[in-house]
């Protein structure tokens, strides 16, 4: 879609943080411009700074696995970071940057006026569940604006503990049945914030 890709060279060009400074490349996000969902992770890695995509890495893989076990290949959904730079060495995100790159992700949301939000980790997390801990709201969802939030860990998180992947298999495995819950369509956005099931 034009509209998006004259967003990702705006992009290229942000210096609006001190990642401007160390990036090899900008990762803006890919997927389908009409996409139904959008998956929100944290930020880019190594291999993301290498390529300019999202979750090419060891956690990408996973993802790439968890979106098949519902029928879904990455290029019908649409994939970002919070934050579009790698922060040196892999560290978190800093409240700056994380403040510096709202308004891409704000415009990505508003190009792709996905149904549903999907958060991968606590950062993504904290914009969606505000003060909640990812132990408690993961595979849970919220209506934020007539749009469903749903948490989920990290995938990277069952690459450092494997105790955790069944956790994020299950989860994963919820989303059709909110979006057949939701029953709306993109164009007919429920107006009134409501709480959807738990599960
Ligand atoms: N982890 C993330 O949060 N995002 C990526 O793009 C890759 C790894």
């Amino acid at each position: 879609m034009a509209i998006l890709a004259d967003l990702y060279r705006e992009i290229s060009l942000c210096r609006d943080c001190e990642l401007a400074e160390c990036r090899n490349m900008v990762v803006p996000g890919e997927g389908a411009a009409d996409a139904e969902i959008m998956f929100i992770g944290e930020a880019p890695g190594f291999h993301e700074d290498q390529q300019g995509r999202p979750f090419v890495g060891a956690a990408g893989q996973f993802l790439d696995d968890l979106l098949h076990s519902i029928g879904l290949d990455r290029s019908e959904v649409y994939i970002c970071n919070i934050i579009k730079c790698r922060p040196p060495g892999n560290r978190d995100p800093l409240p700056r940057e994380v403040d510096a790159c709202r308004r891409w992700l704000e415009r990505q949301i508003e190009l792709i006026a996905p149904r549903m939000i999907v958060t991968l980790g606590r950062h993504s997390m904290a914009r969606y569940f505000p003060g909640a801990s990812i132990s408690k709201v993961h595979g849970t969802a919220r209506n934020l604006d007539g749009r469903i939030c749903f948490a989920m860990h990290h995938p990277a998180a069952a690459l450092h503990q494997g105790s955790l992947r069944p956790t994020i298999e299950a989860d994963m495995l919820k989303i059709p049945g909110l979006l057949a819950q939701d029953g709306h369509t993109k164009t007919e956005p429920e107006p009134e914030a409501k709480q959807l099931s738990m599960f």
